[in-house]
């Protein structure tokens, strides 16, 4: 019987790309979509699911329990960018992103663990980002959002050890997705203070997604994962200078790192 995996936000970029990739080897795979029939063409199923509504984590999973009678691997990917200036960025909008990118993938695991404990094993992956590990300007709600739920995956991988349920975070630097266009961007006008270094940030960070590494990459090193019988906890995916970033900060002195950061945006 193939393993049945499923994968939150599979309608495009990351999540699409895994999801083909298990499918095509041969793992069933169940992904999701806010709204599932915009894409008619995708090469798995995909189901009704937003990550901000508990009814429709619920419906979603029992949906899947019905049909499978088990969830081998959850992968949390689901989640959306948003940038600007602390200071500027409404409150509603650090709601939404903690909402998308921390509450609700904590929703989906608290579903999900209950069918994994009952049958004594299970596969957690949750992807977070390199923001998570390291800070830059203009990022501070995505990196805090995406590095609590690095430690809320450490945390939960040794509860669920008793019940044979690992957890696992990958940490993307930048992948060639639909992220950008996507994410809540703080209105950058210029009567702002932070107006100049706010817009050169942005260009860049935007620059840097369109150049970013092929999800592909993402879909191999979780294949490997899923076939691994003991995983690492964490993994960072990317450049060479993006899985090096996290080592580098904590390698360098603070000053020496902050400067190099600063100078790079
Ligand atoms: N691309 C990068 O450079 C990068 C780097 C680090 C981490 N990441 C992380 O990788 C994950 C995937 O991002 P991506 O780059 O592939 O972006 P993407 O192409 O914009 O895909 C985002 C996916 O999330 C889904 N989604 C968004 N809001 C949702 C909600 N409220 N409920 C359920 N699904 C929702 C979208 O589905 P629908 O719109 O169809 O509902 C879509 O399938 C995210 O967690 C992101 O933070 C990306």
């Amino acid at each position: 019987m193939s393993k049945v995996i499923f994968i939150t936000g599979a309608s495009s970029g990351i999540g699409k790309a895994i999801g083909d990739f298990l499918t095509i080897n041969r793992f069933k795979v169940y992904g999701t979509s806010r709204n599932s029939s915009n894409y008619l063409n995708s090469k798995f199923e995909l189901l009704d699911l937003d990550v901000k509504n508990l009814e429709s984590i619920n419906l979603c999973v029992d949906k899947i329990i019905k049909i499978e009678g088990k969830i081998d691997v959850l992968i949390n990917n689901a989640g959306v960018g948003i940038t600007g200036p602390l200071e500027e960025i409404p409150e509603k909008e650090i709601e939404n992103n903690f909402k998308t990118n921390l509450f609700g993938p904590i929703n989906v695991m608290k579903c999900v663990l209950p069918k994994m404990r009952s049958k004594n094993q299970g596969l957690i992956i949750n992807i977070t980002s390199v923001a998570a590990y390291v800070g830059t300007p203009y990022r501070s709600i995505y990196s805090a959002a995406k590095s609590a739920l690095d430690l809320v995956s450490e945390t939960l991988n040794m509860e669920t050890k008793p019940f044979n349920i690992k957890v696992v975070t990958i940490a993307p630097g930048d992948f060639a997705t639909n992220i950008a266009s996507r994410r809540y961007h703080a209105p950058n006008e210029e009567k702002s203070a932070y107006f100049s270094g706010y817009s050169k940030a942005l260009r860049l960070m935007n620059e840097h997604v369109d150049s970013g590494s092929d999800p592909l990459l993402i879909a191999k090193l979780i294949f490997k994962i899923i076939k691994t019988k003991n995983p690492n906890k964490k993994y960072t995916v990317g450049s060479f200078l993006e899985r090096m970033a996290p080592y580098l900060k904590l390698l360098l002195p603070q000053k020496l790192f902050e400067y190099i950061v600063m100078k790079s945006y």
